[in-house]
């Protein structure tokens, strides 16, 4: 296949790159490196550094090749900036998508696999795993954005205009096997991000937000999905995109971990205790989100390679180790 694959110099869609790659498909790259690093692009994928909504290079670029379908992962995504700056998210995630899918479609290429978040199941009132049909109520702006993307997408879908396959990441983590791609963002509040900062001495300690939720040691559950495994579930969605309607399917391992069980994890990993100290919660935090995968696993008798925190750490420390 030929892959038009916008934000490829970010943390999921550069491991994506990397695996398509791998498979012997080819990768075009958009990405403006708004928060990307060119050091994530693979060197055998074509980048272009553009913004998605600029009109005349993608429609220039569609115009010289033919792809066969888009893999969407560029946008903004810190929850907590999002709090501070709504409309910089519904711009970016919203607006300059839609333009870019305007036109894409102009210009004939009407398939895509978009990256969505369980972010827009919101806080699902009991401790369940939702699929893909539970209620959706985002709470944050970010997560509003992704619902917005996904209807539109799903009413352009409708109208037999697009095919489109939504993927519902839950926890996103690890790192590249090879180390060839990880996780750079600066200044996270990513909790695995933290504690391998602080593991390799590059921050003073971790902050564990809030303990005193309703879970079984107080600190948030959530289902971590090692990146790998994450890619390779495009690559299969990309597969059968001819074959199927468009669907939408929750990316995930069905388990969960709370933050003391991932910090604790670590700990063993390096024989040795981390400093760290109990905060606040964050605002718009759940105590408890976890995939119902049945859907992904059954449709297309999948099951993950790297489903254990003890890989997805391992990997997550080998790239911090490394990364300057
Ligand atoms: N990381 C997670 O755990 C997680 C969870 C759920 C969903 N997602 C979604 O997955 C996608 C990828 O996330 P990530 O963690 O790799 O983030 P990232 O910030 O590492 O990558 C996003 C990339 O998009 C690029 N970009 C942003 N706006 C752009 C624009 N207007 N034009 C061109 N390029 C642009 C950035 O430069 C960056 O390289 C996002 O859509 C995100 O919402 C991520």
């Amino acid at each position: 296949m030929n892959i038009l694959l916008t934000g490829g110099a970010g943390y999921i869609g550069s491991h994506t790159s990397l695996l398509l790659i791998d498979k012997g498909h080819e990768v075009t790259i958009v990405d403006n490196l708004i928060s990307g690093n060119s050091k994530l692009v693979p060197k055998k994928a074509n980048f272009i550094n553009s913004d998605i909504s600029d009109e005349k290079k993608i429609r220039d670029l569609l115009k010289k090749e033919k792809f066969d379908l888009i893999m969407h992962f560029a946008g903004l995504v810190k929850v907590e900036e999002s709090l501070l700056h709504p409309e910089r998210y519904k711009l970016n995630n919203v607006d300059k998508a839609k333009t870019f899918m305007k036109v894409c479609m102009e210009c004939g290429l009407n398939k895509i696999i978009f990256s969505s978040s369980a972010g827009v199941y919101g806080n699902t009132p009991s401790m369940e795993k939702v699929n893909e049909s539970s209620e959706l109520m985002p709470t944050n702006p970010y997560s509003k954005t992704k619902h917005e993307f996904e209807k539109y997408l799903l009413n352009l879908s409708k109208e037999k205009k697009i095919k489109c396959i939504i993927l519902r990441y839950f926890n996103v983590a690890g790192a590249d096997e090879k180390k060839r791609s990880g996780l750079v963002a600066k200044k996270s509040n990513n909790l695995i991000k933290s504690i391998c900062e602080v593991a390799t001495n590059k921050r003073s300690n971790i902050v564990i937000n809030g303990d005193d939720y309703d879970t079984q040691d107080g600190t948030p559950v959530r289902d971590f999905i090692h990146v790998t495994d994450l890619a390779e579930m495009h690559t299969i969605a990309a597969e059968n995109l001819n074959k199927k309607n468009s669907e939408i399917y929750n990316c995930g391992y069905g388990e969960g971990y709370s933050v003391k069980q991932v910090v604790l994890e670590m700990e063993k990993i390096l024989n040795r205790s981390l400093n760290k100290e109990i905060g606040r919660r964050r605002e718009g935090d759940i105590p408890y989100s976890v995939a119902d995968t049945t859907k992904f696993k059954k449709e297309f008798d999948w099951n993950p390679k790297y489903n254990s925190l003890n890989y997805i750490l391992k990997t997550a420390l080998e790239w911090e180790k490394i990364f300057e």
